[in-house]
């Protein structure tokens, strides 16, 4: 596919998206979220790509949504649309890891859409935040709930109300980003992540992901049964048994996704 506003490549088994709207730090316009949608939804389908990296620019994951696009919307108009849906929650779709490596600005619709992959890597300079406040609004890709749920009610007020930044160093304390990498390796960081994911079982990554995933969305009780549900299932899986004697033989699995 022909894209403006991303870069795709393969880098082994892992999909690279790369936001590339400089002249804008990335801003999400409703073309770079289509487009985003696009990708992700592409290398979801391939079979040869086992995870995804999201990242932007060493200088902005992205900036937030679209300032300047946003602001002649109209009610009638975003609510017919179901624009948030729409444009925003592709990334909710994808059954394979997507890993967010955010460099400089993660802001407003940015902070958002990096809480919505499954794991954050933070280069040194990232700055996550929320100043919807300034604007006169509020969060409204998931930024009240999300960040709440990472770094707790205090904290969450405090940057949502005031719309104060977070640099990386808070953002690991506060448990918001699995770790934080000096600036120039954060994309060989994440890459070899999302390779080490790939060379998975990819039926029980994705398993684990959604288990992890119904831990927000559901009672202890029914997340535990859910994950036996899914752990059970497992033993229908010829990686099950392939990884399990790969174990007892002493050498390395050789999983083929079946
Ligand atoms: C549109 C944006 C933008 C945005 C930056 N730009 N952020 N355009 N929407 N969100 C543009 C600027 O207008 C400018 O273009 C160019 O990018 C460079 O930005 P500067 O402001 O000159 O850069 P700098 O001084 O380095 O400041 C960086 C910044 C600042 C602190 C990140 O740009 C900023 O505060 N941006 C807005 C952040 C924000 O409020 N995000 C939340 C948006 S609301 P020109 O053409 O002037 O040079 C949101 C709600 C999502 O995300 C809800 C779900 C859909």
């Amino acid at each position: 596919a022909e894209y403006g506003m991303i870069l795709v490549e393969t880098q082994g088994r892992v999909g690279v998206i790369r936001l590339n709207r400089p002249q804008a730090l990335n801003a999400l316009c409703d073309r770079l979220m289509d487009e985003l949608g696009q990708a992700l939804l592409a290398f979801d389908a391939d079979d040869a790509v086992g995870a995804i990296v999201l990242t932007g620019s060493e200088k902005a994951f992205a900036a937030g949504a679209d300032i300047k696009e946003m602001r002649d919307r109209t009610y009638p108009a975003v609510y017919r649309d179901d624009w948030i849906g729409e444009k925003w929650e592709t990334v909710l779709r994808v059954r394979k890891p997507v890993i967010a490596a955010v460099a400089g600005f993660a802001l407003g619709g940015g902070c958002e859409l990096a809480m919505m992959c499954d794991i954050i890597l933070a280069a040194e300079n990232a700055k996550f935040g929320q100043p919807e406040i300034n604007l006169g609004v509020i969060p409204g890709a998931g930024g009240t709930q999300r960040l709440t749920r990472a770094v707790g009610k205090s904290k969450a007020m405090e940057m949502i109300l005031t719309g104060r930044m977070m640099d990386a160093a808070e953002a690991e304390r506060s448990n918001l980003v699995a770790r934080v990498v000096p600036t120039g390796q954060l994309l060989d960081e994440a890459v070899k992540l999302g390779e080490r994911i790939a060379s998975l079982s990819a039926p029980s990554v994705a398993m684990a992901k959604e288990a992890v995933n119904v831990a927000h969305e559901t009672t202890l009780r029914e997340g535990v049964r859910f994950e036996r549900r899914l752990f059970l299932s497992l033993f229908a899986t010829e990686d099950q048994k392939e990884g399990m004697a790969a174990f007892v033989e002493k050498r390395k699995p050789n999983f083929r996704n079946a």
